[in-house]
């Protein structure tokens, strides 16, 4: 990488993370509205026990769904976690060593630190304003875990939830093997992934900021050209593959598709090097899966 691409990189990811505090609110609403629907699914026992698979920083949006679920969320690294540590102090949000030979290195985690802290401390202002309060955060446990390998008994959780994540498991198979295992015979699956064939799928800083910019060249670059390559692991799966997988385990009850706004940008000249997609495909962001185990009965009317 040149020093050119270098200091791209570093000014695009602070430029994200600004506008990412910036739209902290709306994330929290919209997130809000996700476990809403997720929890909204109402199950013939009831909900008891509720599974996040990788589920990041969020984890607390899932009190929201009512102090009396019992929710775990697991996910294979705890960096994202800043939001929950810094409940019991917000020191504890920083203890990553800030110290370092490289002062570039140490500008850059100051920085960094400044960021999360103002992230978190707006995310929580607006789970306030929804009624949130520290005691709700006591039905939550969450634990470091691979999705390929649940350390969890079978048959045990009623409802289980996953947000952007499935995207970036390696494994999608084996994750959909273990989501199958552990979720009761009764249970519901509500899986929301974010496509890689859309304009955002690609998770390049600028294009996956909240804002997209109505000006952007490159766009879909990461279906286009061979060379590019992602910003973190991404599986490439298209919304097929995940029907596929879905399908041999779960009966699809409702695929719901989440509009990008994004369709000013699908010129002809732009479609005629994406043929292979459907328009669809590329101006759909998030799809959320319904799923039920095969054998048991419907939770919607008629
Ligand atoms: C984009 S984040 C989404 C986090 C959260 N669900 C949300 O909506 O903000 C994707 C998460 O998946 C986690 N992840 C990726 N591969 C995983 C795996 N094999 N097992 C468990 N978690 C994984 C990552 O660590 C990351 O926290």
């Amino acid at each position: 990488m040149s020093t050119f691409h270098k200091i791209l990189m570093v000014v695009s990811n602070i430029a994200n993370s600004i506008s990412y505090i910036y739209h902290i609110p709306d994330i929290v609403s919209y997130q809000f509205d996700f476990w809403k629907e997720a929890t909204e699914q109402k199950l013939d026992g009831g909900i008891s026990l509720v599974l996040d698979l990788g589920c990041g920083s969020t984890l607390p949006l899932t009190i929201i769904s009512g102090t009396h679920y019992r929710t775990v969320g697991i996910d294979k690294t705890s960096i994202y976690w800043i939001p929950l540590r810094i409940r019991s102090s917000p020191l504890n949000a920083i203890n990553t060593p800030i110290f370092d030979l490289n002062p570039i290195k140490v500008i850059l985690r100051i920085l960094e630190r400044i960021l999360n802290l103002s992230a978190t401390i707006r995310y929580y202002r607006k789970f306030k304003k929804l009624g949130f309060n520290n005691d709700k955060l006591k039905n939550i446990h969450i634990c470091r875990m691979d999705v390929s390998n649940l350390a969890f008994k079978s048959r045990v959780f009623d409802l289980i939830i996953s947000k952007a994540a499935f995207e970036h498991f390696e494994d999608i198979q084996r994750a959909t093997e273990e989501l199958n295992r552990v979720l009761k015979n009764d249970g519901r699956a509500f899986i929301g992934v974010h496509l890689f064939s859309s304009l955002s799928g690609g998770h390049d800083t600028f294009i996956y900021a909240w804002d997209t910019p109505k000006k952007f060249k490159n766009v879909w670059r990461h279906l286009i050209d061979k060379s590019w390559s992602p910003p973190l692991y991404l599986n490439r799966l298209r919304l097929q593959d995940y029907v596929n997988i879905f399908q041999k385990y779960f009966i699809i009850e409702k695929i719901k598709k989440n509009p990008e706004p994004c369709s000013y940008f699908l010129t002809e000249e732009i479609y005629a090097q994406l043929s292979d997609y459907t328009k669809e495909e590329l101006i759909t962001r998030e799809v959320y899966f319904s799923l039920k185990k095969k054998g048991s009965g419907s939770i919607y009317a008629g």
